[in-house]
């Protein structure tokens, strides 16, 4: 496991991460890096259908701690199944969202407690933690327009879930991303994602590059 590195994306709605990934993950194979994409909820066989249960249906429909199970239930097979025999084969893995999405959708979001959430995490995965993780930071009202305006190519047309659920609680989720990042400075920088896509994918690839090339 120790060969390989692992990124991870973050933020909140509507901060062009899937787009900054290919970008990223694009720029890193020019360079002759082997990389891999994947997502969370989702990336393995199993984490796939748990996604489905997470991301459709009524705002209301988990209790915020059962969700945060299921969420840990999908991360540790994700992690298991694609994470681990990547990393073990050298290869560059770049996540769409990771632990710091439950902390901050869960803890800061929904109000879980977040000493479970810590306690859950080294159940299911001990101190695994990204080498690098990217915070794409933007206003809420932005993010949120940007979501609403053009589909996520990547999610089916029910998995919007958490996009309608209330203002104060993007609020949260903002304020929940900047915390985790200014409380690890080492592992967490944060993006303005407000930029122009190429100028977010400048900022990326400068983070990205002075750790790996550490
Ligand atoms: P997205 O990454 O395509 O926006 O969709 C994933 C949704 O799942 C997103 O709204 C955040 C949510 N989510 C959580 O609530 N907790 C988590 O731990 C993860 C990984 C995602």
């Amino acid at each position: 496991m120790t060969n390989g590195f692992f990124i991870t994306f973050e933020g909140g709605e509507g901060g062009g991460k899937s787009t900054q990934i290919k970008l990223l993950a694009a720029a890193l194979q020019a360079q002759h890096r082997d990389v891999i994409m994947t997502r969370e909820p989702g990336g393995s066989v199993g984490a796939e259908e748990i996604r489905g249960l997470l991301l459709k249906g009524e705002p209301g429909r988990w209790d915020g701690a059962t969700e945060m199970l299921l969420v840990y239930a999908a991360r540790r097979d994700h992690v298991v199944q694609t994470v681990w025999p990547a990393m073990s084969a050298g290869k560059v893995v770049i996540s769409d969202r990771f632990a710091d999405s439950t902390m901050a959708y869960q803890g800061y979001g929904h109000g879980v407690d977040k000493d479970a959430v810590k306690a859950v995490h080294r159940a299911a995965l001990g101190d695994f933690q990204p080498n690098l993780t990217l915070i794409f930071d933007l206003p809420v009202e932005i993010g949120l327009a940007r979501a609403m305006a053009r589909p996520d190519m990547n999610k089916s047309a029910a998995e919007d879930r958490y996009e309608r659920m209330g203002r104060d609680f993007h609020e949260r989720l903002r304020q929940g991303f900047l915390a985790i990042a200014k409380a690890e400075p080492a592992r967490c920088k944060v993006i303005d994602a407000t930029q122009s896509m190429e100028a977010t994918h400048a900022q990326t690839l400068s983070a990205v590059l002075s750790v790996l090339d550490d």
